[in-house]
């Protein structure tokens, strides 16, 4: 195993109307002038803004809001939110979204910890964030793990760039998580973000080395857990229980609890998938869903006891003699099986896009600019590896 901090400073509140505490925690946290950012239609209709609002009024909170991120978060919904909340002293970003809301909100708030520098250099890697100032989610979908992660999505809507910064002073103070509110998620929304948690527990549970027991089997469990929660919930939006699981999952998957004493973790389908959100504009958690089967087949071979033991700790392949190397493939065909049985592409065409050779070259020198060169642990890629996985998936 390898050493590791696990650092999680994220307060937790989580079951029915927890949000109407939101308030009250803004306050435990310093917050005294908040900006209030969300999404497209979701959370107005469902009367969830208003709640939040009436419970900062209660906690004698000073709010301004902006609404109106989208899915794959623009950077110039960003910059209209550092203008806003700098005309109204702002010190405190509230969330009540999903990933694209946290991570437009963590962007407006490297900002305004450096107000001077333009925030875009964080993506591009040309520096490092000098602060945050501080961040909380109100969490409508279960999915990308922001409200607990250091990671901050971003996309250059000018340039088609989507780009990420991790940094732990990010983090968000304190999450609300009352699965209640993922209810009014249209079944794709719901499977795609479990497709995201199952991939962000994967991305570090396919490496070359470093697992401990303790880890594999907290990931091996959970995994489990959100394939029978994502086939319950394609049958019964409605099921409380189920929602639960998997948001609770969707943090855990991403707060590094399935990572530790890992080498770092994979991460290269998370590459290749971003580019398909930059140039195409696709689900995020159903872009990896396209992707991941070809990744698989491609590297398997050189991370074969990982791929073996999820095959059959998983997707419960028996071992009947048959080798290693046919347990790998029914494992990863099984995988394929449960993302068709959910509603969930397996290649690019189900996720409805066919990129032209032109495209695929630029995505895999993207991806490569992005990862300086290269990427991943069970198999590391260089650029023409990544072209031949995108060609795969077609
Ligand atoms: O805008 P509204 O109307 O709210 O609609 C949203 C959006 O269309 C809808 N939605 C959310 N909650 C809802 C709801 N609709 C009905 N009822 C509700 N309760 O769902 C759609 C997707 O929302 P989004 O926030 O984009 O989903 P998600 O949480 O999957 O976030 C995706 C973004 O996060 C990034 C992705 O790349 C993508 O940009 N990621 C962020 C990570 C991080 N910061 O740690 C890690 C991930 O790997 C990921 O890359
Ligand atoms: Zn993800």
């Amino acid at each position: 195993m390898f050493g590791f901090t696990y650092y999680t400073p994220t307060k937790v509140v989580f079951g029915r109307d927890a949000e109407d505490q939101v308030g009250a925690l803004v306050r435990e946290y310093g917050g005294t002038r908040v900006l209030v950012h969300f999404g497209g239609a979701s959370a107005v209709k469902s009367g969830l803004i208003d709640r939040v609002k009436a419970s900062l009024d209660a906690a004698g909170l000073f709010h301004v809001e902006l609404g109106g991120v989208v899915p794959n978060p623009h950077l110039g919904k960003v910059r209209e939110g550092i203008e806003l909340a700098k005309q109204n002293g702002v010190d405190f970003l509230l969330a009540v979204g999903g990933g694209s809301v946290i991570d437009s909100s963590k962007a407006i708030a490297y900002a305004l910890a450096d107000p001077d520098r333009d925030v875009w250099e964080l993506f591009k890697r040309q520096r490092k964030a000098v602060g945050c100032f501080p961040v909380a989610a109100v969490l409508t979908i279960a999915a990308a793990g922001s409200e607990m992660s250091n990671s901050c999505v971003i996309t250059n809507e000018q340039t088609g760039e989507k780009r990420s910064y991790n940094d732990n002073v990010a983090r968000p103070k304190f999450a609300v998580m009352d699965p209640a509110l993922t209810m009014t998620l249209p079944d794709y929304q719901t499977e795609s973000g479990c497709a995201d948690i199952m991939m962000h527990t994967m991305e570090r549970y396919f490496t070359q080395g470093g697992n401990m027991e303790i880890t594999d089997e907290i990931a091996e469990g959970l995994l489990r857990t959100v394939m029978k929660h994502a086939q319950i919930l394609h049958e019964d939006p409605a099921n409380y229980d189920s929602r639960a699981e998997v948001m609770w999952a969707s943090s855990l998957a991403h707060n590094d609890l399935t990572g530790c004493g890992n080498d770092g973790g994979d991460f290269a389908t998370h590459l290749l998938e971003h580019e398909l959100g930059g140039m195409f504009d696709v689900t995020h958690g159903a872009g990896l869903a396209a992707l991941w089967p070809s990744w698989a087949r491609y590297v398997y071979k050189e991370c074969m006891p990982r791929f073996v033991r999820y095959a059959v700790k998983v997707m419960g392949v028996q071992d009947k003699g048959q080798g290693d190397e046919a347990i790998a493939l029914e494992g990863i065909a099984r995988m394929e099986a449960f993302y068709r049985r959910i509603g969930m592409p397996t290649n690019m065409r189900e996720l409805g896009i066919e990129p032209t050779e032109e495209q695929i070259l630029a995505m895999a020198a993207s991806c490569a600019d992005a990862a300086g060169g290269k990427k991943g642990s069970a198999k590391v890629l260089y650029q023409e590896d990544m072209a031949a996985i995108y060609r795969m998936a077609r």
